[in-house]
């Protein structure tokens, strides 16, 4: 396996991580990425067999299961009931019961409500040129996923900052002070939603945290702890991400003056630009696999901003074509941990761009957006545009 060099934090990777992918995908089906000392996919086809393949998986095997240090104890014990972090039979439960409570029929109900909030952002637009992250692309999927869940919309900013802290934790060169951070903040973050699921189980209303109370699934219901994990990780995935993702689409159609949003149009975003580029997997048996082999206790990560560029599954990858045809693209994951938020992701861009492009039709970078530091994460911390 070749072994290629790339510091995952050097500026213009950041800004640009497509033409490392480029050269990565030319050194083979897979590659060993030697700043993360790890064996990495980058092919469309093996990143999607990797992910679907059931001798590897997202939890760690027992002999490598992470000693967890004392300032980090809340922060994993989270994390020990996220089913992002575990597989089956404990993934296949908490899966069924979300879904449960999930249903596409609660989530297309919200589109009135998606619409409503983004015009009302909109009609609050200054005059001038300002972040249209912090003005829109952070407060939709925030508020949306805190009505959803049946929490107060004025709590958005905290349930931002916890987010925003504990996801910290998953980016290249974390310090110390952004684990303490972490740590912080999922303490606040399980403290507030012990007060909501208290209050639901004696009171329960028409929203997704009343639904997970009662969901059950063969007889068995959801505890307390994992209750407070799984509406922790749907904050978390469900805001982070989308936001990114808003934020490289507005830059993509305004550099190629496209304004019209539909179904594949949004696709062709998530593919272009995807805001989740590395998942890792544990291998579970000694296996060969693309002509490598692996033992227990490896590990192996899918590579998907490098699949979704894929020139084998997408003729002209670099190039945006909203009418464009291929295989699903990897943005979202494939096989059994396949995000969750899919259908609510995908209807917040459809009607977010959509109302952005019909209201705003001279909306205009005022600056070239820079990424922000935070690999895997691939997003703006800033998008400054003027509106009228
Ligand atoms: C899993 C991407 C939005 C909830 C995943 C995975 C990806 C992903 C790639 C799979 C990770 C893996 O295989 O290791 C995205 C993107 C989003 C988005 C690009 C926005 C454009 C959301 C939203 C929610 C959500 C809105 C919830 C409200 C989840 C959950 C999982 C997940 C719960 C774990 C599923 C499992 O382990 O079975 N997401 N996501 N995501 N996502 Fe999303």
């Amino acid at each position: 396996m070749q072994k290629l060099t790339q510091s995952p934090t050097d500026a213009a990777f950041v800004q640009d991580p497509y033409p490392f992918y480029d050269r990565a995908r030319a050194a083979g089906p897979l590659f060993y990425w030697t700043d993360y000392e790890m064996a990495c996919a980058v092919g469309h086809a093996e990143v999607s067999a990797i992910l679907r393949d059931r001798r590897m998986g997202r939890e760690a095997p027992v002999e490598r299961a992470p000693e967890i240090p004392d300032h980090l104890a809340a922060f994993y014990a989270c994390e020990a009931h996220s089913m992002l972090e575990l597989e089956p039979p404990a993934h296949t439960r908490l899966r069924k019961l979300v879904l449960h409570a999930f249903t596409s029929r609660r989530i297309n109900a919200l589109a009135p409500e998606i619409e409503a909030l983004c015009h009302r952002l909109i009609d609050g637009f200054p005059q001038g040129s300002f972040d249209l992250l912090d003005a829109y692309a952070r407060q939709v999927p925030v508020i949306i996923i805190a009505r959803l869940m049946g929490l107060p919309e004025s709590r958005a900013d905290d349930l931002l900052a916890w987010s925003n802290a504990m996801v910290g934790m998953y980016q290249a060169g974390r310090t110390r002070t952004m684990e303490d951070a972490a740590e912080m903040a999922t303490q606040a973050f399980c403290d507030f939603l012990a007060v909501y699921v208290a209050d639901k189980r004696r009171t329960p209303g028409d929203d997704l945290i009343s639904e997970l109370i009662a969901a059950e699934q063969e007889g068995e219901k959801l505890t307390t702890e994992e209750l407070i994990s799984t509406c922790i990780l749907l904050l978390n995935a469900g805001h982070e991400a989308t936001v990114h993702s808003l934020g490289n689409a507005v830059r993509v159609l305004l550099e190629q003056d496209h304004r019209e949003i539909d179904a594949p149009c949004v696709e062709e975003l998530l593919r272009l630009d995807p805001p989740l580029h590395m998942f890792t997997r544990w291998v579970y048996e000694d296996l060969e696999i693309f002509g490598q082999r692996f033992a227990r206790g490896d590990r192996i990560a899918c590579l998907l901003g490098a699949a979704n560029r894929d020139p084998e599954a997408y003729a002209d990858p670099h190039r945006f074509d909203p009418t464009r045809k291929g295989p699903a693209h990897m943005g979202f994951g494939a096989g059994i941990h396949f995000c969750v938020g899919a259908p609510l992701a995908r209807l917040e861009m459809r009607i977010a761009l959509t109302s952005l492009m019909r209201h705003c039709p001279d909306l205009a970078l005022v600056e070239p957006p820079r990424y922000a530091g935070l690999y895997p994460f691939h997003g703006f911390d800033r998008l400054m545009v003027r509106a009228f």
